[in-house]
């Protein structure tokens, strides 16, 4: 289990991360789409489509005859998103665990971006998307990597196993719900699919400071950086994980070096 909860969004934490994502999520994902190249006219399924920015760039690739579903659990992200709907870009509510109200062979093209690592059972979302595609259809997903874990999640995962801190269960607990490029090629050919590219990119950010290092990921993760804790413990862990990352400023700001996995597959034929 990886502790994943869906109920600590908030509508700030997805303001906030509409806006922190079009410099970082959203540009990643244009270099995901680039590898998929989506044509005119193709039907397109983007799962875990949070507020929609990536699925809206998508939908002016496939044209009026196109089309572009973005899922996602979260209802505040849905509702961001939907204010971005037009003729051929809708949103709804749903789980990549669950796409039973999709289809069978619809979509020509599925893709999730900063989105698998999040989800509990991916063989159960990897086998609900190659039902929906249509044979000869792409998945394309981007992930963190697990073998190049950056510095706020080992400080996070320190804090989480000092007392009083360790006795609530924390989202994605230590490497748990990342995947390693084998990991995930595995995941692939047992779920059907036909591995056509697996690429490990090194990943560097730099934030300006703690409080937006600590902002972003409480916005990309929905309020999981921190949500698992007490509201008594969340301000103390808060401070402490903000001391360990004043430590390491430089005057370019806070770096950290991880690696992302992208990934191509297709559904044979
Ligand atoms: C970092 S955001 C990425 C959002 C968007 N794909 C983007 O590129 O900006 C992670 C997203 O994964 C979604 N997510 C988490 N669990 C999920 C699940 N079980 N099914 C589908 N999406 C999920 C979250 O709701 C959140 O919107």
């Amino acid at each position: 289990m990886l502790n994943v909860s869906l109920t600590l969004d908030t509508e700030d934490l997805a303001q906030h991360y509409e806006a922190i994502s079009v410099e970082r999520q959203f540009k990643s994902g244009k270099n995901l789409i680039a590898l998929l190249a989506p044509a005119s006219g193709e039907q397109v399924l983007d799962v875990g489509a949070g507020t929609g920015l990536l699925a809206e760039y998508v939908a002016t690739l496939v044209g009026p005859q196109g089309t572009v579903l973005g899922i996602d659990p979260l209802p505040l992200r849905i509702a961001l998103a939907k204010r971005k709907a037009r003729a051929n870009l809708s949103f709804d509510v749903a789980d990549a665990h669950d796409l039973s109200t999709l289809n069978a062979d619809q979509f020509d093209l599925v893709y999730l971006n900063a989105v698998f690592h999040w989800l509990d059972d991916k063989k159960l979302a990897l086998r609900q998307i190659f039902r929906v595609l249509k044979p000869g259809g792409r998945l394309g997903l981007a992930t963190g990597s697990k073998d190049h874990a950056g510095l706020l999640r080992g400080i996070r995962a320190k804090l989480h196993n000092e007392p009083p801190f360790d006795h609530y269960p924390q989202a994605l607990k230590g490497r748990a719900g990342w995947v390693s490029a084998e990991e995930l090629e595995t995941l692939f050919s047992e779920t059907g699919f036909e591995t056509k590219t697996i690429d490990v990119q090194p990943n560097v950010q730099i934030q300006p400071s703690a409080e937006a290092a600590i902002e972003f990921s409480q916005a990309s993760s929905f309020g999981n950086f921190l949500g698992n804790l007490p509201e008594e413990f969340r301000a103390v862990a808060r401070g402490r994980i903000k001391e360990e990352l004043e430590k390491l400023r430089t005057p370019v700001g806070i770096r950290s070096e991880t690696a992302r996995i992208v990934a191509v597959a297709v559904k044979p034929v």
